[in-house]
């Protein structure tokens, strides 16, 4: 095929065609009335994709000329390849042979910032760029993948009717919103993320403790979660916690999560959220906890020199399993609606800092299936800011108040145990902590403004007149109160 002769039959294409990019490919050529024009960087990958899946009628192309001039406009192009440096090697080539009005998405899990900086540089050149979050791992971008466009509002005329095409569907709607502007799709996917890392974290730490309290097999707590899965924790993670936790290893015929090393891998995402949040000021302790929880442990140099420390032998005698498993079941639900209090919380705040008009509602119902962290309970989210759309903190919508209250005595039983044992729960408890710091009447913040102002003329508010104030700590200790003049 020659790129000037070619008459151009494809409305979109996909360039990477590792596991995601074949199968969000195939899952376009799937639709009705699509038309899926594919390149790689290594032709090999091309045509065994080809081979594997003529039905797909992929247009196989092996120049970004060919890409191109297979493309019908406005072009438009899907980026599946690895973020970071990659991604922008595939931006410039493409920006070289497409042309203003057609449109750039990177499907990959890039960082928001990175997204803001190439939209902003491919929009110089009269491109749209989008950048997407897609989650729900393999089979969902093969399947129906939960997408979180940001980009243009021009983009979204063309690319809306394509991405509600392959979107998972919940309750009837496709899992696909434009969620804003240059960065804020991935900024919300990356957000989605950190979700993910707060409740896998609880959901181990529920299974730690209810191993530790009543001697369970694995498989026996994977009934348990497998029950769990009935009500109001039914979910995606909670879901395959249980297969996982059913799952013989054959060459040992044990368990095969106690044949699996104890250290947690991330690919950064997580820490992003954390970082993000830092960056916003916005408490997402629970989401930080699940971070720092992997980090702990990934070091093993460290866990083996600690070992020996002085602590309770991390069992806990319980004697009513059953009443001790509920009690844990209503702490992780408890955590979990925290968790994701703080992830809403930190698209609120980000999209305020960058003036992205996030829907935050429709942000809940395209998480509702396709993603990683779809839960029935999003729906209870949904409807939280359905009825109050410029919610504050979510914890405080009458679903998750009568939920929480519910849950209280068992959440604070359950944290309390663990610390009396020694048994590690940093996302539970410090959810816990949370909570009731948003709850509390005064916080010892006072004496935190106290000491700064004591050591570095900080200076702090007065609860009874307006104003800005600095003490003379020092001499007579007499406290003299002057207004600051900056
Ligand atoms: C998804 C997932 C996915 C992500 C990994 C990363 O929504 O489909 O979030 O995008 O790549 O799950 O997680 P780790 O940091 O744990 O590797």
């Amino acid at each position: 095929m020659s790129e000037s002769s070619a008459k151009p039959t494809a409305n979109i294409g996909v360039i990477g065609l590792a596991v995601m990019g074949s199968n969000l490919a195939r899952n376009l050529a799937s639709r009705e009335g699509n038309t899926v024009a594919v390149y790689n960087r290594s032709r090999a990958k091309t045509d065994e994709l080809l081979a594997a899946h003529p039905e797909a009628g992929f247009v196989p192309t092996f120049s970004y000329q060919e890409f191109a001039a297979a493309l019908t406009v406005p072009r438009t192009a899907v980026i599946m390849v690895k973020a970071g440096a990659a991604t922008d090697a595939v931006i410039d080539e493409l920006v070289s042979v497409f042309e203003p009005g057609d449109i750039i998405v990177d499907g990959g899990n890039a960082l928001f910032t990175d997204t803001i900086r190439r939209e902003k540089a491919v929009r110089e050149a009269g491109i749209n760029f989008v950048g997407m979050g897609v989650s729900g791992g393999e089979e969902g971008a093969l399947l129906g993948p939960s997408l979180m466009p940001g980009g243009s509002d021009e983009s979204w005329v063309t690319l809306g009717p394509i991405l509600r095409s392959i979107a998972a569907v919940a309750e009837g709607e496709p899992c696909v919103t434009h969620v804003g502007h240059d960065g804020a799709g991935h900024f919300v996917k990356m957000v989605h993320n950190g979700i993910e890392y707060a409740d896998m974290q609880l959901i181990a730490e529920a299974y730690d403790l209810i191993r530790r309290g009543t001697g369970y097999t694995p498989a026996q707590i994977a009934d348990v979660f497998a029950e769990w899965n009935r009500g109001e924790l039914e979910s995606y993670l909670i879901e395959i916690t249980a297969e996982v936790l059913r799952q013989q290893d054959a060459a040992t015929s044990r368990p095969l999560v106690d044949v699996i090393v104890d250290q947690a891998g991330a690919k950064g995402t997580g820490g992003w959220t954390v970082q993000t949040a830092i960056d916003l000021g916005v408490p997402v302790s629970g989401i930080a906890e699940a971070v720092f929880a992997r980090s702990l442990s990934s070091h093993p140099e460290q866990r083996t020199v600690a070992a020996h420390l002085p602590g309770p032998a991390q069992t806990l005698q319980v004697d009513d399993p059953a009443a001790f498993i509920e009690d844990v079941r209503q702490a992780l639900f408890a955590s979990k609606i925290v968790a994701y209090s703080q992830g809403f919380d930190e698209i609120r705040a980000g999209a305020a800092q960058y003036g992205w008009n996030i829907d935050l509602g429709a942000v809940a119902r395209i998480w509702r299936g396709g993603c990683i962290i779809r839960a029935q309970f999003l729906n209870r989210i949904a409807d939280a800011y359905a009825q109050t759309p410029d919610l504050q903190v979510l914890l405080t919508a009458p679903y998750f108040v009568a939920a929480l209250g519910r849950a209280q005595s068992a959440w604070r039983r359950v944290v309390a145990d663990a610390a009396a044992a020694g048994i590690p729960s940093p996302a539970f408890s410090s959810s816990l902590a949370y909570y009731d710091g948003l709850r509390a009447d005064r916080l010892p913040a006072a004496l935190i403004q106290g000491q700064r102002d004591f050591f570095g003329a900080h200076t702090y508010r007065r609860i009874d007149r307006e104003g800005t104030f600095h003490t003379l700590w020092s001499g007579d200790r007499t406290e003299v109160t002057a207004e600051d003049t900056h």
